[in-house]
Formats: C-alpha cells, structure tokens, sequence
C-alpha cells in the first residue's frame, strides 16, 4: 500500500504514545469533595455513594490525611447540620459544621487548600438553594444570606469560595461583602453554569437536601440549553468570578469546551455523585473496569477544557495521574 500518512505509527508503543500525549493531567488540578457533619467520632458511609463517607469533625483528619498522603491539595466542603430551618441559619452561623469543619482543618491541615460550597439547601427545613416567598425562591432576599455564608466561610479559614445555588447576582453580592471586610484576596469559583439535573441524586441522599417540594428547575439550568450557559458564564465573569465552573461534567462537556473559548478565567468541572454512582455501581457487577474508566472520564473532562477537576475519585486519580494513565 502506498500510504504516506499512518497515524497508527505514533501508536506503535508505550513511550511513542507517550511523547506524543495531548492532554496531561495534574494532581494539582484535583479537588476533592467532603461531607462533614455533627456529632462526635462518626465516619458513615453514604449508601447510594459507596467509598465516600459523612464525618464529623473530629474525624475529618482521617480523610484530609489520606487526600495529603495521595497528593490532592485542594477540597471542597460540604455541611450537613444537625438542624435545618427556614433561613438556613445554620449556613452562616459561627460555630456551624463548615465554620468548625474550615477552622480544624485549618488548624491541623495547613497546606490543605479549603473551598467551601456556599449554598443554602443543605440547611433549609424545605430544602431549596434560598429563602422562599411562596412556593419559589426570593432572589434578591437571597443573595444577602449567601454572602453572609460565604463570608463567615472566609472568616473561618476558607482559602475559596463556590456558591452553588444559581440565583441572579450572587457572585457580585459575595464579591462585595468580601471585599468590604477586607477579603479581596479570597477567589470565587462560580457554580455558572449548572443544570438541573438527575445526576445530583445520590449528593443528595448524602446531605438530605432533596427539596421537600417542587424541583430546582426555577433556578438551575434547562439542560436542554447552551447559549444560555454561555450568559451565566459571561454573567459570573463579570461579576468578579475567578473560576467559571460547569457542572454535570460527563454529559456537559460541549459546554465545558464552550465555556473555556467565552471566558479569561480558568473552568471547572464537577463530576457530580450521579456518574460516581453509575462507575461505582456498574463496576460493582464486573461490567466495567473501574480504574480505567474513572481516568477516561478525567481525560475526556480536561481534553475539553477542563483546568481543575472536581472529583469524588480524586485520591485514585491523583495515583493514576502520576502513573501517567
Ligand atoms: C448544592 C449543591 C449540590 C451539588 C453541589 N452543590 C446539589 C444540588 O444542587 O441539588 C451536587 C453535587 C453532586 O451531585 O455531587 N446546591
Ligand atoms: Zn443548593
């Protein structure tokens, strides 16, 4: 055969394939996701999430130890109160389980990067991501709690901020409370561009934050849409996000690709509790092979675009990354 281009011959062995790699991935870029929770010396399994784990404070250390010794510098936290109430009041309270869980781990883990989740369905007694007036979220009444969440995160050691829960405007609101008492070094990871969607299931079996009625639809994405991501993105960066994320990750990555060419800031995806569960459960059977198709979802989500990658198997990949799989 008379063939003068064989892409196969860049394929012909380990180091070729190597040398020739597109996307080479980092466990700088990882950041991991923790439940914490009240109570003493528990460490609970969540059920429709097996390997991830709720724990209270004062047995977090076991997790941030293993995430260090792993290599993963960064996590993200997540609260589950011991009381929900209307208000959230739980979410910006100073000895609540994110302001206790910021101010251990600050003490005991100080290399550790810390973002907070900022969001308020986690500690409503309805479960939705604001304060309601009727039956839907009020936005406005809203923001002034998110800040006030993300800055007593902040007070209590938060290196980062992400809120999560899509209202108009909160990425400024948070910008300015910060900056207004002295925080304007503390970065915002905007959850922009985030769907409603059925993968958050197991998250939230793990948290007890389904809502309690209706759905999120009134301010989570339409995943039917595109362009629309595209305005929450330029929306956020505009407002003084310092990180756009996209979440869903594995059926979103159109938009993490879209994303990354419209904004001047790094993107993050969220590879969210429903795809854990999915490789999780199929492994389980002996259909797939687990290892090697948590580091094709990571590949494909950096090969998008992705700069960091927000995964429930950081610990794994963080060892598979530095095996160059
Ligand atoms: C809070 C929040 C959710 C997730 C991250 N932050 C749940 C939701 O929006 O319902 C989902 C994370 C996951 O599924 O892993 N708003
Ligand atoms: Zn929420």
């Amino acid at each position: 055969m008379d063939l003068r281009k064989r892409p196969r011959r860049l394929r012909g062995g380990e180091a070729v394939r190597r040398m020739v790699r597109e996307t080479r991935m980092d466990k700088a870029s990882l950041i991991y996701p923790m439940f914490v929770m009240d109570g003493e010396n528990r460490k609970e399994e969540i059920p429709s999430m097996e390997g991830q784990y709720r724990y209270s404070v004062d047995r977090m250390g076991e997790c941030l130890q293993e995430l260090q010794d792993a290599g993963v510098t960064a996590v993200m936290l997540f609260g589950i109160p011991a009381v929900k109430d209307e208000l959230g009041s739980q979410a910006y309270a100073e000895d609540g389980i994110v302001q206790r869980a910021l101010r251990y781990a600050r003490e005991h883990f100080p290399q550790m990067y810390l973002v907070t989740d900022v969001c308020m369905c986690e500690y409503t007694s309805h479960g939705h991501c604001g304060v309601l007036a009727g039956h839907d979220v009020d936005n406005d009444r809203t923001l002034e709690l998110l800040a006030k969440t993300a800055l007593s995160h902040v007070q209590a050691g938060a290196d980062m901020v992400a809120p999560s829960d899509m209202m108009d405007g909160r990425v400024l609101a948070i910008r300015n409370t910060l900056d207004a008492h002295g925080f304007s070094h503390i970065p915002v990871m905007s959850y922009a561009v985030k769907y409603a969607s059925a993968f958050y299931g197991p998250f939230r079996d793990a948290a007890g934050s389904a809502p309690a009625f209706g759905d999120r639809r009134s301010y989570q994405m339409d995943f039917h849409n595109s362009r629309e991501g595209i305005k929450e993105a330029l929306l956020d960066e505009e407002e003084g996000a310092d990180i756009i994320m996209v979440k869903p990750a594995m059926s979103y990555l159109d938009m993490v690709t879209k994303v990354k060419e419209a904004v001047h800031v790094p993107v993050a995806s969220y590879s969210v509790s429903g795809e854990y569960a999915m490789v999780k459960a199929a492994a389980k059977q002996g259909w797939i092979d687990e290892e090697r198709v948590i580091c094709e979802m990571a590949a494909s989500a950096y090969r998008a675009g992705s700069d960091i990658y927000i995964t429930y198997f950081a610990k794994e990949l963080a060892k598979f990354m530095d095996e160059g799989r």
